[in-house]
């Protein structure tokens, strides 16, 4: 049987695949059947800077206040009550949670500015969480906002968790940089521990009869891992933060496809959520089987080995090949 083991910033992980952060871990029974169901790794559902302030400030307060993040933190999951899990909570359940499994629960926080959220990070850390990933929803939508300075944010907020933490930090990112390669580099340089390509971002639809913004939130579909499947290929080898992919793995061939492309950790969530927690063991098993039917000893035997650095043509990333489709392109109903 192929070795599937993989580190994962830091971590040492049974194989690749990793539940990512979703409602499924909002209670403790999850993260046993997540185990039970082979996850190499659990990441929680995500604390709210805004559920922090909570804390102190009531719902009402901060929605008049207009704190600029908040709106579009309550559209991202529209049940927002049924998501609000106190600070106090979410310490409690990683405690529960890391005595209750043997793989590693990380954390995640959710927030967008530098302030109130550093100090809760060291609390998590002390409540026994393996790593802690943040997430940086932040939607720029100030006209007034610069690139630099969307980028100096996720900066300023490493960097502060990374002074304030000792257990590896990842970050989930937008796949919304105009160079994502450089602030790939950026965020190795502020050391951040792994880079989670890529966090999909909440977009609203309208409902025309009643001119509302609806918020509903997608599940994803197996078409949806080539962006991140283009980045992590294009990453791979040239920056030194592990590499998860989130997006779209619904079966064990997108899994085989983010490891080739360079990913040290591979993500799921949207296939849980559709056919349940014991998804997780087909998806693990389905990788096992196809490495062995490919007579492929290990997982660290074809990380990488279709990145853009070890591809054959590495133009095969970039504009050559769309303009090589183009030129070859047949519409099937212009050119019959
Ligand atoms: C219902 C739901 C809740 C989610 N909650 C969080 C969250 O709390 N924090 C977070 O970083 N990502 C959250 N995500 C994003 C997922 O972790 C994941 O990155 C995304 O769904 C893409 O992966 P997938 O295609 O496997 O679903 C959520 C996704 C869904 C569908």
């Amino acid at each position: 049987m192929a070795d599937l083991r993989s580190r994962y910033m830091g971590l040492e992980l049974a194989h690749p695949v990793i539940a990512s952060a979703s409602p499924l871990t909002r209670e403790l029974d999850a993260f046993k059947s997540l185990e039970d169901a082979n996850a190499a790794a659990v990441v929680m559902f995500s604390l709210f800077e805004e559920q922090l302030r909570w804390e102190q400030e009531s719902l009402e307060h901060l929605t008049e206040a207009g704190a600029q993040s908040f709106p579009e933190a309550l559209s991202y999951f529209p049940p927002a009550a049924s998501y609000r899990v106190g600070p106090d909570r979410y310490l409690d359940l990683i405690r529960r949670a890391t005595e209750a499994v043997d793989i590693p629960v990380i954390a995640s926080l959710n927030g967008t500015s530098r302030e109130g959220w550093i100090e809760y990070a060291r609390q998590i850390q002390q409540a026994g969480a393996a790593g802690l990933e943040l997430n940086v929803y932040h939607i720029p939508s100030s006209l007034e906002e610069s690139g630099r300075a969307v980028e100096q944010r996720y900066l300023d907020i490493v960097r502060a968790v990374k002074a304030a933490v000792t257990i590896p930090v990842a970050i989930k990112l937008s796949p919304f940089f105009s160079a994502m390669g450089d602030m790939a580099r950026q965020l190795d340089q502020a050391g951040v521990d792994a880079l989670v390509l890529f966090n999909r971002f909440y977009q609203p639809d309208f409902d025309l009869e009643n001119r509302q913004v609806v918020p509903d939130l997608e599940l994803s579909t197996a078409r949806e891992i080539r962006l991140p499947l283009l980045w992590i290929a294009i990453l791979h080898g040239k920056v030194r933060p592990s590499l998860a992919a989130t997006t779209g793995v619904h079966s064990p061939l997108e899994i085989v496809k983010y490891l080739m492309a360079g990913a040290d950790a591979v993500m799921t969530t949207s296939a849980l959520l559709q056919h349940g927690v014991t998804f997780m063991a087909r998806l693990v098993a389905g990788l096992s089987e196809w490495m062995d039917a490919h007579h492929l000893a290990s997982v660290a035997q074809i990380r990488g080995s279709m990145s853009q650095q070890r591809v054959a043509d590495p133009t095969a990333f970039q504009r050559a090949n769309y303009i090589r489709v183009l030129q070859s392109y047949r519409n099937p109903y212009l050119d019959r």
